[in-house]
């Protein structure tokens, strides 16, 4: 098996290239960075070039049998301050991949959308992939729309997909000093002693879910008979933000003091996926529970100084 990974050298990219390596599957990276947090590993053959990179991306395609579709510049904060970049960097370029795929035969295309923003304000908890898609930011419909348009390559075009929804993962190699990802910034500010910044009271819930759980299901999701539908990945359980912080300071045994600032208008209050689904078709559920995922996190950060 012979898999494409854009954006494979990001969060979470890097843990898709180490556990599809473990599977004996040869992996093509296609990246436009060289990352601070990840050496590429041998036998890895990286192309270094930008999404809408036509040739190099032709090139690289040849052989490929499942492209996981993860390059993506910018999140919900970055996109609603700038839509018609947002959708520019990232519209585009992966319809022009997708039609790329179709000419060079690959056999499916996982593309990596979003389960926190694709839903908008939920109906029903938890959410199910059937829940209608009602997002409230840039990010999250340029991520509905490139599912829209994949599904449409599907039914016209006959190109195989499957379409992953994330709630939240964490883990190693996500930037503590980025500004998503609440678990990594976290730990990040507790190891420099910073005060932890929470946007509205902390009541926010979310499934947060670790990133070596994600990367097992979509090893599942390259090759299950079961695609053209999306799946949800997630923890299962929601915890509020609030609680987010006492475990942060149970692993990390620092006294984190908090502040409280406005709540974001495109943060939805409560976000728990219903994971169904993937345990039915693909036999998948998390496996790593919230302290043990907090621990490798925190050794991971605090090895970086
Ligand atoms: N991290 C999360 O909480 C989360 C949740 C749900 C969905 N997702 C989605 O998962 C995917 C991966 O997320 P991540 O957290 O690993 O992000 P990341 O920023 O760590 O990694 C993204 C990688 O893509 C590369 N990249 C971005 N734009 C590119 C372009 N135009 N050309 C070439 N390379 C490009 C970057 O250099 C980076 O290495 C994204 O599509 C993201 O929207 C992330």
């Amino acid at each position: 098996m012979r898999v494409l990974i854009t954006g494979g050298l990001g969060f979470i990219g890097s843990h898709l290239v180490e556990t599809f390596l473990g599977a004996g599957w040869e992996v093509v990276v296609v990246d436009r960075a060289v990352s601070p947090y990840f050496t590429v590993p041998a036998g890895v053959r990286l192309v270094e070039a930008e999404l809408d990179n036509r040739g190099a991306l032709g090139t690289a395609l040849r052989g490929v049998d499942v492209v996981f579709h993860l390059a993506w510049t910018g999140e919900s904060l970055a996109s609603s301050q700038d839509m018609r970049t947002h959708v520019e960097l990232n519209l585009l370029p992966s319809l022009r991949l997708f039609e790329l795929c179709e000419e060079a035969g690959v056999g499916r295309v996982v593309f990596f959308s979003s389960g926190g923003t694709a839903y908008g304000p939920a109906e029903t908890l938890p959410i199910p992939e059937e829940h209608p898609r009602r997002p409230i930011s840039p990010y999250g419909l340029t991520k509905t729309t490139v599912e829209d348009f994949l599904a449409m390559h599907g039914s016209q075009f006959g190109l195989d997909y499957v379409v992953v929804r994330p709630s939240v993962p964490y883990g190693e190699r996500q930037s503590p000093r980025g500004v998503q990802g609440a678990v990594a910034v976290f730990l990040g500010k507790a190891l420099r002693g910073e005060p932890i910044v929470i946007w509205g009271d902390g009541s926010v819930v979310r499934d947060y879910f670790y990133v070596g759980d994600l990367a097992r299901g979509c090893l599942l999701a390259a090759t299950t008979p079961e695609g053209r539908q999306a799946f949800n990945f997630g923890g299962g359980n929601g915890i509020t933000m609030n609680r987010l912080v006492e475990l942060v300071r149970q692993v990390t045994g620092r006294a984190v003091e908090v502040r409280y600032e406005e709540g974001r208008a495109f943060d939805v209050p409560e976000l728990v996926l219903d994971i169904e689904r993937a345990r039915r078709v693909l036999g998948w559920s998390p496996a790593v529970a919230i302290e043990e995922g907090l621990e490798r996190t925190w050794r991971w950060i605090r090895s970086r100084g």
